[in-house]
């Protein structure tokens, strides 16, 4: 399926607008926090990626080489994976952090993506998310699922109706603090896998 996320140019254009609204504070926040080895799931144009920390070791997954592409222009340091987030071709434990800006609501299979965050992250380590979910307001929730698939079609694979806070738990993480809403319909949290894996 190709779409806006599919076009490098036609994504920055519109990401750099949201962020120039906004979303920019809620971007420095997800990588902003990052530590050790860190995976960058989904990272597209790879906006997330000058964001990290020093000293943080960067790897970047995505399945669509046109915006690999565009995310090795803009960070150059950082290997990128050609890859999906459903068979994610690292051996267990491989990260300190994964980041997770708007892909669990692109990606085909959330529960499988969400399984093999799980294995890839070492003991300790954490998932940080941003992303753009089911509203908590009842009739926009429903105007989301009215639009869904012509959203879908036109972004190239994202849901804008997805209970992904709750698929994070149902995948065993436990969210920390309050997992906070950034806004009505995009939540931010880190969540922690269980202990002992
Ligand atoms: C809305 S973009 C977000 C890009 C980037 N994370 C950001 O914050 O700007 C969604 C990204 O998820 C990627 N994607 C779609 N399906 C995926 C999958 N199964 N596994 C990993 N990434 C996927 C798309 O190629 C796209 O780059």
């Amino acid at each position: 399926m190709r779409g806006v996320e599919q076009i490098p140019w036609a994504y920055d254009a519109i990401c750099g607008a949201l962020e120039w609204s906004g979303l920019g504070r809620w971007r420095r926040w997800l990588a902003g926090g990052a530590r050790g080895r860190t995976l960058d799931l989904g990272c597209g144009t790879g906006r997330n990626l000058p964001l990290l920390p020093a000293g943080v070791r960067a790897v970047g997954v995505d399945p669509c080489a046109q915006t690999l592409a565009r995310a090795r222009r803009r960070s150059p340091g950082a290997l990128l994976v050609r890859a999906r987030a459903e068979a994610l071709p690292f051996r267990d434990g491989a990260f300190d952090t994964v980041v997770s800006g708007f892909v669990l609501c692109s990606v085909s299979d959330p529960a499988a993506s969400l399984g093999e965050v799980r294995r890839v992250l070492a003991p300790g380590g954490a998932l940080r998310l941003l992303e753009h979910v089911r509203s908590a307001r009842p009739a926009w929730a429903r105007l989301q699922d009215w639009i869904q698939p012509a959203w879908t079609a036109v972004s190239g694979g994202c849901h804008p109706n997805r209970e992904t806070g709750r698929a994070v738990e149902r995948a065993g993480f436990s969210i920390e603090g309050e997992g906070r809403r950034a806004s009505e319909s995009v939540l931010r949290f880190q969540a922690r896998p269980p202990e002992g894996g």
